[in-house]
């Protein structure tokens, strides 16, 4: 049974819902490069260079990966050396995560949780708290999500989150564009869900979902309330991959969201650090 069951909302009800399947699914066949279990079992590192140079040298380091989903990057935070803990509130993805280090062969714990109520038992235990790609949008609670990763940090520790642009967000299609998400504001958006951006033909139930839009303002805001101290603010119009699975690749490989002669983001990074209390 998991940690915490207790009067969660209905929106994040739903959503775990949405991510129990996907836990269950993402990952189980071999049209699934996405999420491709064979070469990730052989050593294939799914880290990207984005994360791994704002987190740096993690051996050694006590890590906490928030939305953890079934354990990969978990797992690669543990082989490049660090005590690494994910979480996630997906049930589904918690024991199959639990599964996945296990084949590998690698000593990583993980923690089924909503994000928006971390433990008690994680506070002030680690030196980095990461959280990747399809992370705030779940979050009703922002200033809850903050406060929970500030709380896990020790003091001078730091947050390192790259997630989806707001300006990204925005975007329901490329070619006719279309746009239909608000930039921000942190309304709840209901969308019932009908595939999943793993794998464009996998079957998947339609579910409905609550999103949330976050505009860079409230996001920063939320980290500097709960105490963090901005290190660093990214806006990036390129990307390794794409998240959303909506973008043209370029010649050279990477992701981009056309507007006009230029580009606009497509991911944001920040990190940000618990004061070290010693001045
Ligand atoms: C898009 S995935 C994260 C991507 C991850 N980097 C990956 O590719 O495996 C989003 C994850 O957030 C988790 N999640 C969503 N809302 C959550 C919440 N309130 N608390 C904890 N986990 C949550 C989902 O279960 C899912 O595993």
């Amino acid at each position: 049974m998991g940690e915490e069951h207790t009067a969660m909302d209905a929106g994040t009800a739903l959503n775990r819902a949405l991510w129990d399947v996907r836990a269950t699914r993402h990952g189980s066949t071999e049209a699934d490069r996405f999420y491709d279990v064979d070469s990730f079992l052989t050593g294939r590192q799914t880290l990207y260079a984005l994360e791994r140079e704002l987190v740096g040298d993690v051996a050694g380091k006590d890590l906490l990966h928030l939305h953890c989903h079934f354990g990969m990057d978990t797992v690669n935070w543990a082989r490049l050396g660090a005590r690494a803990t994910g979480v996630d509130f997906s049930p589904v993805a918690v024991e199959r995560a639990r599964e996945l280090a296990g084949r590998a062969g690698v000593d990583a714990a993980f923690v089924e949780a909503d994000t928006q109520r971390l433990p008690a038992s994680l506070a002030g235990r680690f030196d980095v708290v990461v959280a990747t790609y399809g992370v705030l949008c779940w979050i009703g609670d922002l200033a809850a999500w903050m406060g929970g990763a500030a709380a896990a940090l020790r003091p001078g520790g730091s947050l390192v989150l790259v997630d989806l642009h707001p300006a990204y967000q925005t975007v329901g299609r490329l070619d006719p564009l279309l746009v239909d998400w608000p930039y921000g504001g942190g309304a709840p958006h209901r969308e019932t869900v009908t595939g999943t951006y793993a794998d464009a033909d996998l079957e998947m139930p339609a579910q409905e979902t609550v999103q949330y839009p976050y505009s860079l303002g409230e996001i920063v805001t939320a980290a500097a309330n709960a105490g963090l101290v901005v290190r660093h603010l990214a806006e990036h119009t390129d990307a390794e991959f794409d998240p959303r699975g909506l973008l043209p690749e370029g010649g050279d490989g990477r992701y981009r969201l056309p507007f006009g002669d230029s580009y606009l983001p497509v991911l944001y990074s920040l990190r940000a650090e618990a004061p070290s209390g010693t001045r």
